[in-house]
């Protein structure tokens, strides 16, 4: 059995006081969480606060990204180790986000996987297709280059360490959520290509659903059989709508 896990992708917003408000509401709801492990991902600067914040809980601290180098002449990078000395467990590393705004591609993306397990942290790693690609009928290509990148860096045991989310780009943010057999499709063919690989590692890694989760939503999208939880962005937000979602798997 996967236990679901449900990761709020803060994205760059909050402050310290937003942070206070969201963290305190969080830790009072957690009791009602039965069966997923919940884990946040906070801005650079605020994963110091959260993970003090988050002590004694069962909340895990992620962040948003993760430097592919150690340490050195990297200005405004973030390594691995120093993640992990401030309290992270996790690193998501691909959101469409840095691949389409910031450029980075498939093979920066595997060495931020790589760091993120070098340094100890569990790599969330992001794949999706775009809108135009979903028309073209390549979803299946996009997704599975986007894993070989990895698995060729890194092997196919580094997965089975690992947790993917499947975020369809045109579902990010715009209300516009995938159905549920939407999702499935490609969580199932993504667990079917790992398995043609290693049926251990594609039975374990869990995999995640992203764009446009909500309470409302998340019951049916996670009772889908290879859906293991959810990435969630606007409504990890706020306290009472992450915690509906983090509380679906108990009814799935
Ligand atoms: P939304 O939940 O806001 O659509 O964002 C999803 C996402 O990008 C999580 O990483």
């Amino acid at each position: 059995m996967r236990q679901p896990l449900v990761a709020g992708n803060w994205k760059m917003n909050g402050s310290a006081a937003s942070i206070d408000t969201l963290m305190a509401g969080l830790k009072q709801g957690m009791a009602e969480v039965k069966t997923a492990a919940v884990a946040v991902c906070p801005p650079f600067v605020y994963i110091s606060k959260v993970a003090e914040l988050a002590k004694g809980t069962k909340i895990g601290v992620g962040s948003q990204d993760i430097s592919d180098q150690e340490s050195g002449a990297f200005t405004g990078e973030v390594s691995g180790p120093m993640l992990k000395e401030v309290g992270c467990q996790y690193a998501i590393v691909g959101h469409s986000e840095r691949r389409a705004i910031y450029g980075e591609s498939d093979a920066f993306t595997a060495r931020k996987f790589a760091a993120a397990r070098k340094f100890g942290l569990i790599p969330i790693l992001c794949v999706g297709e775009l809108l135009e690609e979903r028309e073209q009928g390549i979803t299946e290509q996009v997704v599975g280059r986007q894993l070989d990148a990895v698995i060729e860096l890194e092997g196919i045991a580094a997965l089975g360490q690992a947790v993917i989310a499947y975020e369809p780009v045109w579902a990010i943010g715009t209300g516009k959520t995938a159905s549920p057999q939407q999702a499935q499709d490609v969580h199932a063919f993504i667990r079917a290509k790992l398995a043609t690989l290693d049926k251990g590692v594609a039975d374990k890694v869990q995999i995640l659903y992203g764009g446009s989760v909500k309470g409302s939503n998340a019951v049916e999208l996670f009772g889908m059989p290879d859906l293991d939880g959810g990435l969630i962005g606007g409504a990890s937000l706020t306290a009472d709508e992450f915690l509906a979602i983090c509380r679906a798997p108990n009814q799935s």
